[in-house]
């Protein structure tokens, strides 16, 4: 496991930094998405979902009713939001199949408990003021070296 700290200044870095993690990303890739209400993660998931679908108009409603929704993409895409997730809800039955070749956007990841796959790169995004946040990205460090922008990372 290796860990590092971005500075998101506004709206904008958030979602540059779900875009170069999106051209990065490939089919299996769990990314999971915490941090407290309006810290922007359906705001990354939709710049990433966007991004795999070539689409910047593309409507990407927030999951947290019908808990997953999944895109035709290439690859395919499956968004969760498990805010709402109750106990031992089966997973494979919400459509959470995590041996599926798609990409995965998680929110709140620790709805997941024991299931939350241990190969994922985790995002945990805190608010800072108004407009800026910092994301604490961590996972394995083959992951973060593929799938983390250069530019974005200052140090190790
Ligand atoms: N740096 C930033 N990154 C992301 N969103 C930001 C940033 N600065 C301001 N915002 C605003 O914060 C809000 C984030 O909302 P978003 O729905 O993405 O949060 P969320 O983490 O998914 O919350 P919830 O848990 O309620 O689903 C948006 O209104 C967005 O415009
Ligand atoms: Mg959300």
């Amino acid at each position: 496991m290796e860990q590092r700290v971005l500075t998101l200044a506004d709206q904008d870095a958030t979602e540059s930094l779900a875009r170069s993690i999106a051209a990065a990303s490939r089919p299996g890739d769990v990314i999971l998405l915490a941090g407290p209400l309006g810290a922007g993660k359906s705001c990354f998931a939709r710049a990433f979902i966007r991004a795999i679908a070539a689409d910047p108009t593309l409507d990407v409603p927030s999951p947290s009713f019908t808990l997953v929704q999944t895109y035709p993409t290439n690859p395919p895409i499956t968004h969760a939001d498990l805010w709402r997730l109750q106990g031992d809800t089966d997973l494979i039955e919400l459509g959470l199949d995590f041996a599926e070749r798609a990409i995965f956007l998680i929110e709140w990841p620790d709805r997941l408990g024991a299931a939350a796959p241990a190969m994922a790169l985790s995002i945990a995004l805190a608010w800072h003021g108004a407009d800026e946040r910092t994301a604490l990205v961590s996972g394995p460090a083959l992951m973060l070296d593929r799938l983390l922008p250069k530019r974005m990372v200052s140090g190790r």
